[in-house]
């Protein structure tokens, strides 16, 4: 969005979301809390929370199985989220969401399903050097299985794919090719169209980790164009426990299962056995039946406040705080990416990123120190860990100038 699209959007109240999320007026230390690790799990706004809780309290049953009026009523909510989930993402049938647990979760899928009986000896799947460890591992354990190779695109300096690089690393071996949307650790939006059209152009199908983008901005599958998306509930306001794959349905149909068990049959026998269609086939066992309900809810709420209005306020946030965290000589920001989210991964010279955390801790600040499950990223710039501060459409400037205060703090101890 431009700065004069930006500019007619109607401006978030951000002191209304707020008190949307019950969390967010408790106090840490005797401190107000200031959230500021959303990336690592957001918090829950009270829809989410009644959603699951009256769905205990007076709906619950399991789904698919029952032949009575609770089992059944449970069900059409359930598969009344599969459709919310659709339209959230854009994509085209409601057979193409996969209920899962989380981001990780998913990729395991495609990288087991898909992976196993797509990728041969000598082949290769690409990943970029940006990647959260659930999009690495998956793939790593694969290629050794079937002794492939994980090929891996670098970043350059501000924590970008370069798509010469990227061109530069597909070969006539390439099997897939599976990057994050959004980067968890420097807040790197990636160029997912030209790295789709790029895939596409060689006929190699493409997997983006989408969970840090879902909470920041509306992802349409359909017009990116990629074959599986992934993403956790989590994330985005909604409960641990229920995430999402999309796959296209043509890619998902011809899959085997992942998980066998109850609800991905058609038919058992001891002889053998025979699948369920699509997307039954991939949700073995009794899921997390309230979790997708909150979920559903989350993503209705969020729909509910305004993509435009949660972009704007975002933008203008990370701006404060980028231009805040500039006025400390000491922070030098890791991820500079021209596109991003507002995800703050920073060193401050001379003092370890765990006891920042836990100075800004005592000042109510929560914020995450480490390697934020992607140590490649870390060998990339060479640290051991970072200070990382995210902004959600809940936090305000105030929020920011409370890190600020609290990194000053960290500087006048450590001195
Ligand atoms: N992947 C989560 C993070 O980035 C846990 O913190």
């Amino acid at each position: 969005m431009s700065t004069a699209e930006r500019a007619l959007v109607a401006p978030l109240d951000v002191e209304k979301v707020r008190a949307d999320f019950p969390i967010l007026s408790r106090s840490v230390h005797g401190k107000p809390l200031v959230f500021l690790d959303s990336a690592a799990s957001s918090q829950k706004p009270q829809v989410v929370i009644d959603a699951m809780s009256e769905f205990y309290s007076s709906g619950y049953a399991n789904i698919h199985r029952g032949l009575y009026e609770l089992s059944a009523e449970a069900t059409r909510r359930y598969e009344a989220v599969r459709e919310i989930t659709r339209n959230f993402i854009g994509a085209g049938d409601a057979r193409e969401i996969v209920f899962v647990r989380n981001a990780t979760e998913a990729i395991n899928l495609v990288a087991h399903s898909w992976g196993r009986s797509h990728v041969s000896e000598g082949d290769e799947v690409l990943i970029s050097a940006m990647e959260h460890h659930a999009n690495i591992v998956p793939w790593q354990m694969l290629c050794e299985e079937k002794g492939a190779v994980l090929r891996v695109v670098p970043i350059n300096d501000r924590g970008e794919i370069e798509l010469e690089a990227l061109e530069q690393h597909i070969s006539s071996r390439t099997r897939m090719i599976s990057v994050c949307h959004v980067s968890n650790a420097l807040g790197t939006i990636n160029p997912v169209d030209e790295i789709v059209s790029m895939a596409h152009a060689r006929g190699i199908p493409i997997l983006l980790d989408g969970a840090q983008a879902v909470p920041h901005m509306k992802v349409n599958v359909e017009e990116i164009g990629c074959d599986f998306y992934v993403f956790s509930g989590h994330k985005l306001f909604g409960p641990s426990g229920a995430g999402v794959l999309y796959g296209r349905l043509e890619l998902l149909d011809a899959m085997p299962p992942f998980l066998g068990g109850g609800d991905m049959i058609e038919s058992v026998s001891f002889e053998k056995t025979t699948y369920a269609e699509v997307p039954q086939r991939f949700e073995a066992g009794t899921p997390d039946i309230a979790g997708v309900i909150g979920l559903g809810a989350a993503i209705e709420y969020l729909e509910s406040v305004g993509w435009d209005a949660i972009e704007a306020w975002e933008v203008e946030l990370m701006d404060y705080a980028v231009d805040r965290l500039a006025a400390i000589p000491e922070v030098r920001v890791i991820g500079t990416a021209r596109r991003k989210v507002p995800v703050l991964s920073f060193d401050l010279e001379g003092v370890h990123p765990h006891d920042v955390a836990m100075v800004l801790d005592q000042e109510g600040v929560a914020v995450r120190a480490g390697h934020h499950c992607a140590q490649p990223v870390m060998e990339r710039f060479e640290v051991p860990a970072t200070t990382r501060a995210t902004l959600a459409f809940y936090n305000t400037r105030s929020d920011v100038d409370a890190l600020v205060r609290g990194l000053e703090k960290v500087l006048e101890l450590f001195d």
